[in-house]
């Protein structure tokens, strides 16, 4: 596997580039980017310094939420800009429109070393359509694309991936580190290496389950997603949701030999918003109540596969983490490879966002950006926005 980088360019000065980021970052009830919660635009940070160093004039693109194709005020990229000016020390300016005449007289106007930021990418409706014309649209913009949106890389879109058609594409600093490190635990891990996954659904995971089944020693299962696991055991679950669906999928797993493991007790409760828990084994859990986070023998189980681990990739919270009676599990979890011997990786927006609370990021060895697009990365796929840049 071979990236093209950006570090292969020569001669960047006055070259118009076209950065593709991933700054879809939640944001506070006042419209805000919180603190803890602009780690996707700090990771991009690094490649839009090198550019603006090189003398280049850099043109990023990027969307937030979900704007199906309208403008949505709610959802502008005005509070990222911001954000994004403090964390590179430098004015960003944000252009109201992403294509059309004002956009290339701000172009035009673009010194070297200067930063603008388009307007959310998915006002336009062509954009998630993967439309040629706005594709084009937006590379005539720039004479270079640069792919540092790793979390969006899924997407077959116009500013993702159909704009590689008509540009030169290169993969900035944090898609390169993403693919080297996720294409490691999956291909050449450090071994014994112990795969975590938690998390809402099954249906969502159990394609990367299945190709980690092939290279890690351990799976160690949690969230609500190890229930419907925990029913195929025959083992009783009180009234957690579990997916039926999924039934045939998970028989396919060898659940015999020890390398599958889930929780052995749990935090139980019959309201996902109670105020507080009750932990036990599942053998005494009461038909009205739900599984909510893992329990302190798990918790112990856990501690004790991941000692002996050389590696260790973890996906997707332990149990309702949005509940903090129920985060224990998870918070747990990152103390214990926060201290770990083993290389770390970790990803998923919600666990990522909960380990930079507790100010611990450094102690891991690599945090990914992607949420989809790693578990997507991590089933073996092709994303899409890597068409042109990974050969
Ligand atoms: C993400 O947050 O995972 C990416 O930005 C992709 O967003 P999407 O799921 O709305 O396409």
């Amino acid at each position: 596997m071979t990236i093209k980088s950006i570090k292969q360019l020569k001669n960047l000065k006055g070259k118009r580039v076209l950065v593709r980021a991933d700054f879809n970052v939640p944001l506070t009830k006042d419209g805000k980017v919180g603190q803890s919660e602009d780690f996707r635009i700090v990771r991009t940070a690094p490649t839009i310094n090198y550019l603006i160093k090189k003398g280049a004039r850099v043109i990023i693109m990027a969307h937030l939420g979900r704007p199906e194709g309208k403008t949505n005020p709610k959802l502008s990229l005005k509070p990222v800009a911001k954000r994004l000016a403090q964390v590179i020390n430098r004015p960003v300016k944000l252009s109201p429109e992403i294509v059309g005449a004002k956009t290339t007289e701000l172009v035009k106007n673009l010194k070297n070393g200067e930063v603008l930021l388009l307007e959310n990418v998915r006002f336009d409706a062509r954009e998630e359509t993967a439309d040629k014309k706005f594709a084009q649209q937006l590379s005539i913009l720039g004479d270079l694309f640069v792919n540092d949106g790793f979390a969006v890389s899924h997407r077959d879109q116009a500013s993702v991936s159909t704009i590689q058609q008509f540009l030169p594409s290169y993969a900035g600093f944090l898609l390169e580190d993403e693919i080297n490190h996720l294409n490691r635990a999956l291909r050449l891990p450090k071994k014994p290496l112990v795969v975590i996954i938690g998390g809402a659904k099954m249906e969502t995971k159990i394609k990367v389950i299945k190709n980690f089944t092939k290279v890690a020693k351990r799976v160690l299962l949690g969230g609500a997603l190890a229930n419907t696991v925990l029913k195929v055991m025959g083992v009783t679950i009180g009234k957690s949701a579990f997916e039926p669906e999924m039934f045939a999928e998970v028989k396919k797993l060898k659940l015999t030999d020890n390398q599958i493991v889930v929780p052995v007790d749990g935090v139980m409760a019959t309201k996902t918003d109670a105020k507080s828990g009750r932990m036990d084994a599942f053998a005494d859990i009461k038909s009205d109540e739900l599984i909510l986070d893992i329990g302190p023998d798990t918790i112990k189980l856990y501690a004790s596969i991941i000692k002996s681990a050389k590696m260790v990739m973890w996906n997707g919270p332990m149990g309702l983490i949005e509940n903090p009676v129920f985060a224990k599990g998870t918070k747990s979890l990152i103390k214990i490879l926060a201290a770990a011997k083993a290389e770390t990786i970790i990803g998923g927006g919600e666990t990522v966002q909960m380990i930079r609370k507790m100010k611990l990021e450094d102690k891991f060895t690599f945090i990914s950006t992607g949420g989809g697009a790693m578990l997507e990365f991590l089933e073996g796929k092709k994303l899409p926005g890597l068409k042109n840049i990974i050969k």
